[in-house]
């Protein structure tokens, strides 16, 4: 078994088998408004919405010790005084420790001192507001007897128990940036009230009567509180001995000013054998009414209970909308499981809130969120719909795009900067969309300037109306790569990845005019498409790859012309996946990928690194060689390799891709990789560095959702289009098939696909429900029902 964790499969659950995992390792509860990062030792924060301005509780990135701030309950034994908390931080010692991260949830079972404790931490569907619900027991008398014969201090001590619980929350003043900056002020605006055993957070509530906090416990009565945080930890305490536990007392502290926290004391006496369950109930709510209501509707157990299976069941009816089965246990858990979390997680919050994005500074990515939609577009397309429509929103008359906008007022924020690509991602997620769902009467609606198509139109057009010397798109800004900033003044520098995008987005738009029965525009955007291809080709194939980019002075970036950064990754498979490439450059250029990029543990996303800082490629030389765009291994153009390799028939060497990043084939390697092996994570440090191997800032990051696709339309080759279900596997020639259940425009699909040969792609025949097809395009059923398809591989 692995150092710290395994997979529970049949419950979708991760078991960590020791609280000291080499990063916290993290879940995210909440599925939609209110969302909670929660670490396996408790540790996080909540928000409602916006993790910027609704920031229900403190955190403290960066901190020594790590990850300090969360959901922390203290047990005392009130005759030994002894005390711990059952999460293992922040006082760090217990006897036995498990945690469970499911979908949407987390239970942390642990022992110490004979005292055994359950703890279950959800957001309820459809609810602001998380619970812990905590079963506390101590042994029955006969087991402790037995083991401990003669020990009368042991017996005693077994056959009754007298504890206190102090379950904590520290409150952040809502304003996550002004809580961490501006104390002359914050250490002003604290309030608290303490009314029929509920704590409100009122801070701010004089100005702005929809933010209102709440904790309490919703099936005990507390006798004592704290809402002061001195109080509760003594002057100069801290979380691992406050001064509230280790006297066993409360000062029933009402905060004004300073800083308010929820704390609260509930008398435990346990007999031998006995078990009590604690409900805390930690909620947001616009209404200050609303509260009493809400703690009242959570104060039994059964409707915990109840309430923790309905999201089971949400999470169960989401994940089978797709799902495999090969001959790789691995892929099938990460696939239909943990990959598809992933997705939903990375949806909900771009890269604003995880364990290494603060809250407090990118909302919602343009970019990002248009990548993020492919990876959850078939779990639920009208989500999606309302997204797309939201970022077009933020869209500018000249088609171009703001970077990021806020989450809770979906206004963009303005920036000077103007990205060279941001604006075509739109286009590529409204694809995405129309593909799975076949709505193309989506293009006539109506946003801001135009409708939908009009907004796709405008996106060519400004990257048409901004084009460099060599007949390429301008970078701007950046593009995908956030750190070659080439535009040192001239305003002259090209992106070849943007203009390859351009190429894809183009083709992409050509159908779309034809599905909007504009034959005309069909014709235009071919003609760019070509144009921006042929221009790719002359001006930009280096002799075995594809340059990454020209600077301002005109000079190649990843040319073999380059003392150091000769190869990018980025331009290699865009060459291949937006068909500016033919088979043979194709190859040619994947091979290369192959020859200097790729490594055991991953494709590193350019070589060799800046071993110093050129003005003129900008902010990648601020990362030392192997990290982050200097080299690492950047987890999310690995599956446009993937993806690539397998556009060119490769199965094998795509699989080979997709096993080294793969994370849970990476938990055996815990102790290198370092970050949670259920999830993906940004990128893992490359050849050049010490640590190579080492990964870093999972859970919010581009890699899940292209990492999904990767897998399940390009190699596993389930891939909606315009018009139907396309089936074009291309997979490790070893695998003697495979079976996938995949809900397309109302219908289940139940596939399997044989590959007697032996091959990697090449389909002989597909049979549907029985029938011969004559290509490998189901076409959109007309009836919503179950349908059987078997799938031949063959030359
Ligand atoms: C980060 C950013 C993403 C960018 C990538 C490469 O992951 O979130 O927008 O494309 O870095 O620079």
């Amino acid at each position: 078994m692995a150092k710290y964790g395994y997979f529970d499969q049949e419950n979708k659950e991760y078991v960590i088998t020791r609280p000291d995992t080499p990063l916290p390792w993290i879940n995210y509860l909440g599925a939609e408004q209110y969302c909670a990062l929660m670490s396996n030792t408790a540790g996080g924060y909540s928000f409602y919405r916006d993790p910027k301005e609704r920031r229900i509780t403190r955190y403290r990135y960066n901190n020594v010790p790590m990850d300090r701030g969360g959901r922390y309950v203290y047990i005392r034994d009130n005759k030994s005084k002894d005390f711990w908390s059952p999460s293992w931080q922040p006082v760090m010692k217990l006897d036995k420790y498990e945690c469970r991260h499911g979908m949407g949830y987390t239970i942390i079972e642990s022992e110490y001192a004979g005292i055994t404790t359950k703890t279950t931490y959800f957001v309820p569907l459809g609810e602001n507001l998380e619970i812990w619900m905590m079963e506390v027991s101590v042994e029955p008398e006969t087991k402790r007897l037995g083991s401990n014969r003669g020990n009368r201090d042991v017996q005693s001590q077994v056959s009754s128990r007298d504890l206190s619980i102090f379950p904590f929350v520290e409150f952040c003043l809502w304003d996550a940036l002004n809580d961490m900056t501006d104390y002359q002020y914050n250490l002003n605006i604290g309030q608290t009230e303490y009314k029929n055993n509920i704590i409100y957070h009122l801070s701010r509530y004089r100005v702005s009567h929809d933010v209102v906090g709440y904790f309490a416990c919703s099936n005990a009565t507390p006798n004592g509180f704290d809402t002061q945080r001195r109080d509760f930890m003594g002057n100069y305490g801290d979380f691992s001995a406050p001064r509230a536990v280790t006297e066993g007392k409360m000062n029933d502290s009402i905060a004004c000013g300073w800083a308010p926290v929820g704390a609260l004391q509930l008398p435990c006496p346990l007999k031998a054998g006995e078990t009590r369950t604690f409900i805390f109930v930690l909620g947001f709510s616009e209404d200050i009414k609303e509260p009493p209501r809400k703690v009242k509707k959570f104060s039994k157990k059964e409707v915990v209970e109840k309430e923790l299976a309905k999201l089971k069941a949400y999470w169960d009816e989401g994940l089978n909308r797709f799902s495999v089965r090969t001959p790789d246990s691995e892929l099938n858990l990460m696939a239909n499981v943990w990959n598809q979390y992933q997705c939903r997680t990375t949806f909900n919050w771009s890269r604003s809130a995880s364990y290494y994005e603060s809250g407090i500074g990118r909302g919602m990515g343009f970019r990002d969120s248009n990548q993020d939609t492919l990876g959850f577009v078939h779990m639920i397309p009208e989500k999606v719909k309302e997204r797309i429509k939201d970022l077009a929103a933020t869209q500018l008359p000249d088609g171009s795009a703001y970077h990021q906008y806020s989450p809770l007022t979906k206004k963009a924020n303005p920036s000077d900067h103007k990205y060279g690509d941001d604006h075509l991602w739109l286009i590529f997620s409204a694809a995405s969309y129309l593909k799975e769902t076949g709505d193309f009467g989506f293009l006539k609606e109506k946003v801001t300037f135009g409708s939908i198509y009009e907004h796709l139109a405008r996106a060519i057009s400004f990257s048409m109306k901004n084009i460099g010397p060599h007949g390429l798109p301008k970078i701007l800004f950046a593009d995908w790569n956030d750190c070659l900033n080439l535009d040192q003044g001239k305003g002259k520098a090209e992106s070849v990845m943007v203009a390859q995008m351009l190429v894809g987005a183009a083709y992409e738009m050509a159908r779309i005019a034809e599905l909007a029965e504009k034959p005309a525009d069909a014709k235009k955007y071919t003609a760019i498409a070509e144009k921006m291809k042929n221009a790719v080709n002359k001006k930009a194939w280096d002799g075995d790859w594809y340059v990454r980019a020209y600077t301002d002075e005109m000079e190649p970036v990843g040319s073999k012309k380059c003392e150091e950064g000769k190869i990018f990754l980025e331009t290699q498979s865009w060459a291949v996946l937006s068909g500016t490439a033919d088979k043979e450059r194709g190859k040619k250029c994947m091979d290369s990928v192959h020859k200097h990029l790729a490594t055991e543990h991953g494709i590193q996303v350019m070589t060799p690194p800046y071993s110093k800082f050129y003005y003129q490629l900008g902010s990648i030389g601020v990362y030392p060689p192997g990290l982050k765009e200097n080299g690492a291994i950047f987890c999310h153009p690995n599956p446009w390799a993937m993806a690539a390799e397998c556009m060119l028939g490769r199965g094998d060497r795509a699989y080979e891709y997709y096993r080294a990043i793969l994370p849970a084939a990476r938990n055996e390697i815990a102790d290198l990789h370092k970050t949670e092996p259920y999830v993906y994570c940004q990128m893992i440090a490359g050849k050049f560095h010490k640590d190579f191997g080492e990964g870093k800032n999972s859970w919010l990051t581009g890699s899940a959702c292209w990492n999904f696709v990767a897998v399940s339309q390009y190699i596993l080759g389930i891939r909606p289009d315009y018009d139907g279900l396309l089936i074009d596997p291309c997979i490790p020639k070893e695998w003697k098939g495979f079976s996938a259940r995949r809900h397309f425009r109302g219908s289940d699909y139940y596939i399997t696909v044989r590959n007697p040969e032996g091959i990697s792609k090449g389909i002989k025949s597909v049979m549907l429900d029985g029938e011969k097809l004559t290509s490998n395009l189901i076409p959109p059923s007309k009836e919503s029902k179950e349908h059987h398809v078997e799938v031949v591989m063959g030359r």
